[in-house]
């Protein structure tokens, strides 16, 4: 297992690209299921979910392929075993978003289901709803999430929200399922985040027919059959943000390029309140920081609110805030597993109930930390960048689920992380 060993405190400066987006990315190649052929995913970002996601389609039958250039291409023409496999589910709850695809595309599926998640409980039955609405019988078999539609979907008006607003992945299943079904399918309450609309886009590019994209009402008009693409998956925006943080909590300045700044307004807004410059440029943005951070009261919600992936990256800049700000988790309300990690490092939080006061302090001192998933993972790196001493990250394949060589990256500009194998 690795470790990242971190020097700090640093001062980062100079030009970093940011990857194709990891949640585009995977809903995209599952949608590649409905168009038997060739597809090419480029921008695909290396990284251990990728991975995943592409032995799963293998399981399923299909060719996939990371080609010299860094593109994925994606040959499905062969799907001849529509089941998702419980020893690779199991590895990403993401898996599930090849349910409606594969229903789609096979009139069957059967995906194992999703189990318990370092960041809470997260069910799938909206999910199951929205298929079962377009006409799919499904039931449990043995942890198996069985679906049959042999006579294929049909559309209809779906609303898609649940108890903490809309679901990503959710809408990426229906949404996907819909364009082959015949007639027209609304989704009402779809989820706007920017990965939807890439799916949407691509899906568009494949022969879909979706209208109102980028908005909580979704149309689709069902086709007979989509084609294979060539689509360039958007930038991630979260490890944008996870990079702007780290200029923020270095008092340093970074050059982001391949990045959407106007697709995250609450970000930007809630950084530039706490005393963070951002100024937009072509392709992105320069981050910099000289004053003191300013404190902040904020809640994650739905996009386009503050991201709940941003959330433990943003707490690791707060703990560094002039008095006392307060972060509330409507996502995800027990996704708080780097409170007691960085609390380790002299950080100053405290939980209560859904939300976590962040006492800010004058420097986080180094001390070795636990990984427990991806985001929680980034933001101990924040916190390590900024540290005084060496601090050591236990568990970085969790890291590597989301972040391409995060360690590479950030040594180009200034970073001391050593990466070990233990
Ligand atoms: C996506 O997960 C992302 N994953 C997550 O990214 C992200 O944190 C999350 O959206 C929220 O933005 C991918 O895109 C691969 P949801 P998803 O369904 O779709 C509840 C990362 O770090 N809910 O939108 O699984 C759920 O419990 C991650 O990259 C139901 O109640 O999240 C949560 O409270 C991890 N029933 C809320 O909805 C359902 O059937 C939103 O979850 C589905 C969800």
């Amino acid at each position: 297992m690795d470790i990242f060993s971190i020097e700090g405190p640093v001062k980062l400066s100079g030009g970093l690209r940011v990857s194709g987006s990891k949640n585009a990315t995977l809903p995209i190649m599952a949608a590649t299921l409905l168009a038997p052929g060739r597809s090419v995913i480029k921008q695909s970002p290396r990284l251990a979910d990728i991975a995943v996601m592409a032995l799963l389609l293998k399981g399923l039958g299909a060719e996939v392929n990371r080609e010299d250039n860094g593109d994925i291409a994606i040959d499905t023409s062969n799907i001849d075993n529509p089941v998702g496999e419980y020893d690779i589910v199991r590895r990403m709850r993401a898996s599930i978003c090849i349910l409606g695809p594969l229903l789609a595309r096979c009139g069957r599926a059967e995906v194992s289901m999703p189990g318990g998640c370092a960041i809470g409980d997260r069910p799938v039955d909206i999910h199951i709803r929205g298929l079962t609405e377009l006409g799919a019988k499904i039931h449990l078999d043995n942890g198996n999430i069985v679906a049959v539609a042999p006579n294929g979907l049909t559309g209809k008006r779906i609303f898609l929200g649940g108890p903490f607003g809309s679901t990503v992945l959710g809408t990426a299943n229906i949404l996907s399922a819909a364009t082959l079904a015949k007639g027209r399918t609304i989704i009402e309450s779809a989820a706007c985040e920017p990965e939807i609309t890439d799916l949407a886009n691509c899906l568009n590019e494949m022969g879909a027919k979706i209208s109102g994209i980028g908005s909580p009402r979704l149309v689709i008009d069902g086709v007979d059959r989509l084609s294979g693409v060539e689509y360039k998956v958007i930038g991630d925006r979260i490890e944008a943000g996870t990079f702007m943080v780290a200029a923020a909590i270095t008092s340093g300045r970074l050059e982001l390029t391949n990045c959407d700044v106007e697709a995250m307004s609450a970000v930007v807004d809630c950084l530039e309140r706490i005393g963070v410059d951002i100024e937009a440029t072509e392709d992105g943005c320069i981050v910099s920081r000289s004053g003191e951070l300013k404190t902040a009261d904020i809640t994650t919600q739905p996009y386009p609110g503050f991201p709940t992936d941003l959330q433990a990256q943003l707490m690791a800049l707060l703990a560094l805030a002039d008095g006392n700000s307060v972060i509330t988790e409507k996502i995800f309300p027990d996704r708080f597993m780097h409170v007691a990690e960085m609390n380790r490092m002299a950080a100053r939080l405290r939980k209560e109930g859904p939300s976590v006061i962040v006492a800010g302090v004058d420097k986080l001192i180094a001390a070795p930390v636990m990984a427990s998933d991806l985001r929680a993972s980034a933001a101990l790196v924040l916190a390590g960048l900024a540290a005084e001493g060496t601090t050591v990250v236990n568990r970085v394949y969790h890291i590597d689920r989301g972040y391409e060589r995060i360690e590479r990256k950030l040594n180009a500009v200034g970073a001391k992380i050593t990466r070990k194998r233990q």
